[in-house]
C-alpha cells in the first residue's frame, strides 16, 4: 500500500484519551454515579489538564497522579459528591484504564512494519506502566517517556524533545498521534508529523501548529503509513 505519510521511523503516542480511555473510570462507576457519570468525567478531565498547565506556569510540578486526584476532588465538589470509597474506586480504575479496542492490533502492525513505537505522556511512570501492562501492549511498545523525568507538562517543547533524544530520531521522522487537539497542535508546532485522532469530533484548536492528517480512530493509522 502506498504511504500517505512518508519517511517515518517512529510512531509516538499520547496516552490518555489516545491509547487509554479517560472516560472508562466514570463509566465503570455508573452504578454509583448514575446520570452524573458523564458530567463527572468531563469535569475531571478538564480540571486535570488545567492543573497541568497552571502548575507548569507556576513552576509547581507534582506528578500526574496527584494532579489527577486533585482534578477528581474538584469535580466531585462541583457535583456535591462526598464519598471516599467512590473516590478511591475511581482512582483505582484510573491506574489501569482500558485501552481503546483497536490499540493492540494497531501497534502490532506498526512493529511488524519495522517502526519504533513509544508513548510520550504526562502520566507518571507508575501510571503508564500499569496501563500498558493492563492493556497487554508491553511487547509492541519500545518505550514510554514520562514528563516526570523533566518536571514540566505538555505542551512545553522540552516534553516533545524527550522523544527525539530518547529515540534518536529527528522530529521530522517522528509521527505523533494524539486525540487531544491542543497536544496535536503543539506537537506539530514543535516539528513532529502529526496525526490528530479526533475521537470526540472536536473542532480544531485556535493555537499554532498544523496536523498533517485527521482520523477518527487508530484503525486508520497503519494504512496512512503504508502498512
Ligand atoms: C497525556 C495526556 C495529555 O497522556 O493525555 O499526556
Amino acid at each position: 500500500m502506498a504511504a500517505t505519510i512518508e519517511d517515518i521511523d517512529a510512531c509516538v503516542f499520547d496516552a490518555y484519551g489516545t491509547l487509554f480511555d479517560v472516560n472508562a473510570a466514570a463509566a465503570h462507576c455508573r452504578d454509583a454515579l448514575g446520570d452524573k457519570a458523564d458530567e463527572l468525567s468531563a469535569l475531571w478531565r478538564n480540571r486535570q489538564l488545567q492543573y497541568t498547565w497552571l502548575r507548569s506556569l507556576m513552576q509547581e510540578y507534582v506528578e500526574f497522579w496527584q494532579v489527577t486526584g486533585d482534578g477528581l476532588d474538584y469535580a466531585l465538589a462541583v457535583l456535591g459528591i462526598k464519598d471516599d470509597a467512590l473516590r478511591q474506586r475511581l482512582m483505582d480504575i484510573y491506574m489501569r484504564l482500558d485501552a481503546y479496542p483497536e490499540v493492540k492490533d494497531m501497534l502490532t502492525t506498526l512493529k511488524a512494519g519495522g517502526l519504533k513505537t513509544a508513548i510520550l505522556s504526562n502520566g507518571s511512570p507508575k501510571m503508564l506502566s500499569s496501563a500498558v501492562k493492563n492493556a497487554g501492549i508491553d511487547d509492541v511498545l519500545d518505550i514510554s517517556f514520562s514528563v516526570d523525568a523533566i518536571g514540566i507538562y505538555k505542551p512545553h517543547p522540552s516534553v516533545y524533545q524527550m522523544a527525539v533524544d530518547g529515540l534518536g530520531v529527528e522530529a521530522g521522522r517522528i509521527c505523533f498521534m494524539s486525540s487531544n487537539a491542543w497536544d496535536a497542535a503543539a506537537a506539530a508546532n514543535f516539528g513532529f508529523r502529526v496525526v490528530w485522532v479526533n475521537r470526540f469530533g472536536q473542532p480544531q484548536e485556535r493555537i499554532p501548529g498544523d496536523h498533517e492528517q485527521e482520523i477518527k480512530t487508530l484503525v486508520a493509522l497503519p494504512p496512512l503509513l503504508g502498512l
